[in-house]
């Protein structure tokens, strides 16, 4: 949800800040902005629409500035038009701000401010935040720095901002709450923004604030502290672990299908070091720490929200059935407000590929407060979320970068996948035998992907059959009801078709409705209740429904009487949700591309949900 960049140093601050929106761009894309400081003046560019259009209308900017910030928006105040876009100045010039969050009080502060003389020209919370930095300073003759500290202490709600005063022009002052922000430490040098991507090319060092900290940056140093109390606060220097290629499309059209393709490498990333078949072992520490209070708990509670919280429910699925611990998925945006029953002895497991997810992240609060132990399953490593859990296990699927999630949700099925059978022999369900059987199993997953992989081009040819749909229906059960769920997210994010999941089941309940000549049913049909679900292909079939049929090979029954079969290899069913989602990323993914979306930035989405 919007994306801030900021450079202070010897470069030239244009190419930075606008290179780096452009790797922001996953987090927002209505409107783009930047200001370049120099001599103290400011050098200012917004406009509605995406950064190559900032880059276009940029063209006769002054470029020699040393010092900028720069904003990529996902409209939250205010329709996307160009006044509304970042930066933002203070009503007497001389404050410029970049802001990434929702000032919740904003109103309250408009309305004072507004009886103080203050005029407003844009809808935006952030305008109203960057004048009351201003009336703080000049009410109280305060310096920027304490100025937006000040401020900081009057406001509700979530925010990353970048504030810089054209009095004190050679400083960026910084600060968090709810929004992250690193800040790319170089050598009188640094770089701010809302994740390290656009820095990772100039520096391998950041510095991510906690909630509740700002900077001051000059190009001497960065001052951190508590917002709070003015408290100095010592950063921690963390290591980069990933490179510039990893957040590049290396060849390929979209980040999305190279996401995709990148799966046999990201399962395996995830496994590796943890899954051991030839020592008979799963080597989890969060797990095996923490294995007696894990043990002890009378259940497992999983929040999420969207593809992480599909994966929640496979993880469901496969704890319940591989290790008998009773477990409840719930979106994390109805658990936090509908007043739920937690135990000190509850375990929660927070699933979330940005570990930023505004609603994940109070649920998670919330439940920590009652005593809950939070295991956090995190992609991007010091995410707000891994930091806050008491344990947790990185899935190491490497940046995600189009906005559909895809190979962080196969990796996030890895690591429940591994819990799943961990907890299995801890508890005893799972034999020495059976769980060393699994084990290898499961290893076998990195190659069985590639295999599904290849039928890329038959996809492409079926996609061609449905490209004009309205509306398609996913269909599974057992494992794969998650896997229908997911489909069909993935399809009508991207391709804007309406799609539903549904356990095959229910169609009988309701969407049997639905069908006839026009609507296509996406099936799974895999071995695990496999003769259940011809009949579903039958019913569908005998109402005339257009049948996309997931199958393993050997398969007959549904061949005879689906209009389109993609076969996958055969696996264990508790392995089948990572191979059988394989193909429906690739459906989705050509629907896209034949109807013309931007499928790495569809409309309306974010990548990274840092606001309710
Ligand atoms: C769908 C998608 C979203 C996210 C959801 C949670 O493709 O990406 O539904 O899964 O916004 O995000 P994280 O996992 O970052 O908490």
């Amino acid at each position: 949800m919007c994306g801030i960049v900021g450079y202070i140093g010897k470069k030239q601050a244009f190419d930075v800040v606008i290179n780096g929106l452009q790797r922001l761009e996953y987090r927002g894309y209505d409107s783009a902005g930047l200001v370049l400081i120099q001599n103290e003046t400011f050098l200012m560019k917004k406009t509605k629409g995406k950064v190559s259009d900032l880059r276009e209308i940029s063209q006769d900017l002054d470029k020699t500035a040393q010092m900028g910030i720069g904003h990529t928006r996902w409209a939250t105040h205010g329709v996307p038009n160009d006044v509304n876009s970042h930066p933002h100045l203070s009503n007497s010039g001389e404050l410029v701000i970049v802001h990434n969050g929702i000032i919740e009080n904003y109103s309250a502060i408009k309305t004072m401010l507004t009886e103080k003389g203050y005029h407003f020209v844009s809808d935006t919370d952030t305008e109203v935040l960057v004048n009351l930095i201003e009336f703080m300073q000049k009410s109280s003759n305060l310096s920027i720095t304490d100025a937006v500290r000040f401020a900081l202490n009057e406001v509700i709600g979530a925010y990353a901002i970048c504030v810089v005063d054209k009095k004190e022009a050679d400083k960026i002052v910084v600060g968090r709450l709810g929004s992250p922000l690193a800040i790319g430490m170089g050598k009188d040098e640094f770089y701010i923004a809302s994740d390290a991507s656009p820095f990772v090319e100039f520096t391998k060092e950041a510095v991510y604030l906690d909630d509740g900290e700002m900077a001051t940056i000059t190009k001497e140093g960065v001052d951190v502290r508590k917002i709070a109390d003015n408290l100095q606060v010592e950063p921690l220097v963390q290591q980069l672990q990933f490179d510039l290629d990893q957040i590049e499309k290396g060849g390929y059209d979209h980040f999305m299908l190279k996401e995709i393709f990148e799966q046999p490498k990201s399962i395996l990333d995830t496994m590796r070091g943890r899954l051991l078949s030839s020592e008979g072992k799963i080597k989890m520490a969060g797990i095996f720490d923490h294995r007696n209070r894990i043990l002890k708990s009378n259940r497992i509670i999983i929040i999420a929200c969207g593809t992480s919280w599909h994966a929640g429910l496979i993880g469901e699925y496969l704890i319940e059935e591989l290790a008998r611990i009773p477990v409840e998925v719930e979106y994390a945006s109805e658990f936090r407000y509908r007043n739920p029953v937690i135990y000190p002895t509850d375990i929660v497991i927070a699933i979330s590929q940005s570990g930023e997810t505004a609603d994940s992240l109070a649920a998670i609060k919330m439940a920590k407060e009652a005593g809950a132990f939070i295991y956090g399953i995190c992609n991007v490593v010091g995410s707000s979320i891994a930091r806050i859990s008491d344990a947790g296990s990185y899935t190491h699927a490497g940046p995600e970068i189009g906005v559909a999630s895809t190979k962080a949700f196969t990796a996030q099925v890895t690591v429940l996948t591994m819990i799943a059978l961990e907890l299995g022999k801890q508890t005893g369900e799972l034999s020495n035998e059976k769980f060393h059987k699994h084990l290898v199993e499961m290893e076998m997953l990195p190659k069985q992907v590639e295999t599904v992989l290849k039928l890329d081009k038959e996809i492409q040819e079926i996609a061609l059959a449905y490209k004009d749909a309205t509306n398609c229906l996913y269909l599974g059960r057992g494992y794969n009801f998650p896997v229908a769920l997911e489909g069909a997210l993935k399809l009508k994010e991207i391709s804007y078709i309406h799609a539903e999941g549904y356990p095959a089941a229910e169609m009988k309940h309701g969407p049997i409705a639905l069908i006839d000549e026009n609507l296509p049913v996406v099936i799974i049909a895999t071995k695990g209740h496999y003769e259940k679900v011809v009949s579903n292909v039958q019913e569908i079939k005998s109402r005339k429904g257009k049948v996309i049929a997931i199958v393993n090979p050997g398969d007959t029954e549904v061949r005879a009487i689906a209009d389109h079969c993609i076969e996958v290899p055969a696996v264990e069913e508790f392995l089948s949700p990572i191979i059988n989602t394989i193909p429906l990323q690739l459906l989705s993914y050509y629907l896209a591309v034949l109807r013309g979306a931007n499928v790495d930035q569809p409309r309306n989405l974010a990548k990274s949900v840092t606001v309710e």
